[in-house]
């Protein structure tokens, strides 16, 4: 092992990204190293890389960017007994505080003080990348490294998806991004009836439809949600919803057509501002809950039992590059035209 290594970094407050050799990150006694191999892009990574404004207000560089990603352990700090050498592991990217009220409480999602890998500490977009041990995540036998690579936005999807009871219920997904194709395919695997998935852009709607094959993909260009209700014989309205485009209109379609008493769970962000029909929600006697990052560790439980079980999210990665075609990458990633994109550090 050399003391510098390859890594992706955000070096100056302005758009683009330098891939250049930094020095090795430490591993402290309570830490583990990893050999990364495979890393995915995500929307987080391609706000850092425009640098736009939720950037700008985040991130401070430079910094090593990226935290959806899977390894190897090659390092453990003397305090770690619970993994070992060629472990092959993922990291939970929120690193909670462990002092607040609801980490005290072994309420670690709520955690009101969380710091973010590859965000507010350095990423995994690199030859190696270092977390705390009560962040690294075992992998269960026979799960392909390159569906652990995207285990971190599988896990939102995850998280929102089993947040209310989805058996025989009728599903409506806004947003047909990687993450709501995700959920999409959870809802399947969960035993919903219908599930609808929302969009604009042909190319997720179809992603949608390979993916989850038996899933509604709805162009909201050429069809009306209302219509395509009545067409499945839908009468009453969906059961559950889940918000994952962040966009005011998507929520507020969803609004109008629950059932009443209906359950919402939201993942994507609103912009400041949005207005929400809030006497729809009062009337109609909704639930809408926000969902945010994943329940540490039960989400990455049930994900990987589910995958072990059937949940096949293989034709959601449409792209697999060499680390040194990053640009290649997040070109693709903010076209629009992908889903998730790979990229390999086992090259380096
Ligand atoms: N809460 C959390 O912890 C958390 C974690 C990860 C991601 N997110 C958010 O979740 C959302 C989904 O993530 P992603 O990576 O799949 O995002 P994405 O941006 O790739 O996908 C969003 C999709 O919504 C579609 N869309 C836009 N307006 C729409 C409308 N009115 N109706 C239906 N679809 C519409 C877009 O065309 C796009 O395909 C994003 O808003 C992201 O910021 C939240
Ligand atoms: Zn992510
Ligand atoms: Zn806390």
């Amino acid at each position: 092992m050399t003391d510098s290594m390859y890594a992706l970094v955000k070096r100056e407050a302005a758009p683009g990204l330098a891939l250049e050799r930094v020095p090795l990150p430490e591993t402290g006694m309570n830490d583990v190293r990893i050999r990364v191999h495979l890393t995915a892009i995500c929307g987080t990574d391609v706000h850092i890389y425009h640098w736009d404004e939720w950037a700008r207000a985040h991130v401070r560089p430079p910094i090593v960017i990226g935290h959806e990603y899977v390894g190897e352990v090659v390092e453990v700090g003397s305090m770690v007994d619970n993994f070992a050498v060629g472990d092959i592991v993922s990291g939970e990217g929120h690193i909670v505080c462990g002092k607040c009220r609801n980490c005290r409480a072994g309420h670690r999602v709520l955690c009101m003080d969380t710091l973010s890998v590859g965000v507010e500490r350095q990423g995994a977009f690199a030859e190696y990348v270092v977390i705390p041990k009560e962040n690294v995540v075992q992998i269960l036998p026979g799960i392909p490294e390159e569906i652990v690579a995207i285990f971190d936005p599988l896990g939102n999807a995850v998280h929102t998806a089993l947040k209310y009871d989805l058996v025989g219920e009728d599903v409506l997904i806004t947003g047909a991004g990687p993450i709501g194709i995700m959920a999409a395919a959870v809802a399947r695997h969960c035993g919903a009836r219908h599930v609808v998935i929302t969009d604009m852009n042909p190319y997720r709607l179809g992603l949608a439809k390979r993916v989850v094959p038996r899933c509604r993909p709805v162009d909201l260009r050429t069809e009306r949600l209302e219509d395509v209700m009545r067409g499945l014989g839908m009468r009453e309205g969906f059961d559950v919803g889940l918000e994952m485009s962040g966009a005011g209109a998507a929520l507020n379609s969803m609004i109008a057509n629950m059932i009443h008493g209906g359950k919402i769970a939201l993942l994507g962000f609103q912009k400041p501002g949005t207005v929400v029909d809030w006497n729809s929600i009062i009337l109609n006697s909704l639930t809408l809950t926000g969902i945010y990052g994943r329940e540490m560790f039960e989400t990455w439980y049930k994900m990987m039992a589910m995958v072990q079980s059937g949940l096949d999210l293989a034709p959601l990665i449409t792209h697999r590059l060499d680390f040194r075609d990053y640009e290649e990458g997040f070109r693709a990633m903010a076209s629009g035209q992908s889903g998730k994109v790979i990229l390999d550090w086992t090259t380096a």
